[in-house]
């Protein structure tokens, strides 16, 4: 039945929060995992009344968890190969990119090497 206002239905998902900016842990802040695929997967499971409990896992562990039924399903990044289509199912891309940081002609940023010291991490 559909999930009433004030109970979510659950669905955990596997990940590898290695791959900053998409899953990560940003240690110096939290020990949350973050990111792109954690933030549009919580946007979408979020309009179909799911909540969402991500688990922390080597990426050559995903498929073999999913495998196990210890996930419904992973966000990590993941490029279909021949071999992972033989045991799982890809969804639609949802990331595929042609955007471009932005800076004026004239400005003094005009390579990444020109943001080096001036980004945390960076
Ligand atoms: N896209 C590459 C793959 O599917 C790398 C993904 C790595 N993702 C991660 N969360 N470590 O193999």
């Amino acid at each position: 039945s559909e999930p009433t206002s004030g109970e979510s239905k659950v669905l955990r998902v596997g990940t590898s929060a290695d791959y900053a900016p998409f899953e990560f842990v940003d240690t110096a802040v939290s020990d949350d995992i973050i990111g792109f695929d954690i933030d549009l997967a919580n946007m979408i499971a979020e309009r179909l009344g799911y909540e969402l409990q991500f688990t922390n896992s080597d990426f050559n562990s995903l498929i073999p968890g999913l495998q196990a039924n210890k996930y419904d399903f992973v966000i990590s990044g993941m490029t279909p190969t021949e071999e992972r289509d033989k045991v799982v199912d890809f969804s639609e891309p949802y990331y595929e990119t042609e955007q471009y940081l932005v800076s004026l002609k004239e400005s003094n940023i005009n390579s990444m090497e020109d943001l080096k010291g001036k980004v945390v991490g960076g």
